[in-house]
């Protein structure tokens, strides 16, 4: 059965740090909407010109846009044995939506791993936050440095601030979180997928609790 799971927080809890970990242990891909948005941004399609004007305020992209490309993205054929899921759902009709693909593929979630951080730690992460403009890696001024200052460890790439990681529009995507994202801890929770993960460890101690917690929902449901 694919292993289909969802990381799940407020921006800064880490998420695309544990995803792109988990997709090299698990060895199964992570798909990110931010990323997938920022690479067409990047590529000046219209869809990335469209989304600019929502990512640039700290606002969700509108969801028939968002689940459109999500969908595309899970019919590619290295999705076929599950996927890391980050930054989507963040809607309550983006989480139906992805119910009802991945029940036409035959699919459903094995998990939705919440990574749980405090706002006051939050902003503190994404000003510091500094990402390899060649393969994404994300580093962390103070709490995880590269080994060269500017260089990525993995491809000496150089890295780059976030154009979204402006306090101002940090603090509106918190705010956009809190209001539009945070209901559906509750939502999963109901249904029995929600697992709790403490962000506020360092990254591999956060990585081996989400480890030790995806081998639990496995072994329940494998
Ligand atoms: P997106 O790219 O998804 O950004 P986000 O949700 O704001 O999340 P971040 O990437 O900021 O945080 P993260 O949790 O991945 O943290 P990270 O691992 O980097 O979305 C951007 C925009 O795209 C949205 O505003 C919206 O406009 C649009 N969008 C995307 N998806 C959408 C959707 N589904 N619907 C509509 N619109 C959508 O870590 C942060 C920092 O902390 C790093 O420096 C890292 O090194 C450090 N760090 C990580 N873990 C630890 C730790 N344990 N201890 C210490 N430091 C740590």
């Amino acid at each position: 059965m694919p292993l289909d799971l969802i990381l799940l927080g407020p921006p800064g809890a880490g998420k695309g740090t544990q995803a792109k970990i988990l997709s090299q242990r698990l060895g199964i891909p992570h798909v990110a909407s931010g990323d997938l948005f920022r690479d067409h941004l990047h590529r000046q399609t219209p869809l990335g010109q469209l989304a600019r004007q929502y990512m640039d305020r700290g606002e969700l992209v509108p969801d028939d846009v968002t689940i459109g490309m999500i969908r595309e993205r899970l019919e590619q054929a290295d999705c076929r044995n599950g996927v890391i899921l980050d930054g989507f759902p963040r809607t309550p009709a983006q989480a139906q939506a992805l119910d009802e693909l991945l029940a036409g593929m035959g699919r459903s979630l094995a998990a939705v791993l919440y990574i749980r951080v405090r706002n006051e730690l939050l902003l503190r992460r994404l000003a510091g936050r500094w990402t390899c403009r060649v393969c994404g890696a994300v580093y962390h001024i103070e709490f995880n440095p590269p080994r060269v200052p500017g260089r990525c460890d993995l491809d000496g790439g150089p890295l780059y601030q976030r154009e979204d990681d402006t306090e101002e529009v940090q603090r509106r995507r918190i705010q956009v979180y809190q209001e539009q994202t945070a209901p559906l801890v509750s939502f999963y929770r109901e249904r029995g997928l929600l697992v709790e993960i403490d962000g506020e460890c360092s990254i591999p101690e956060v990585t081996e609790e989400l480890i030790r917690a995806i081998e639990v929902r496995k072994a329940v449901d494998p």
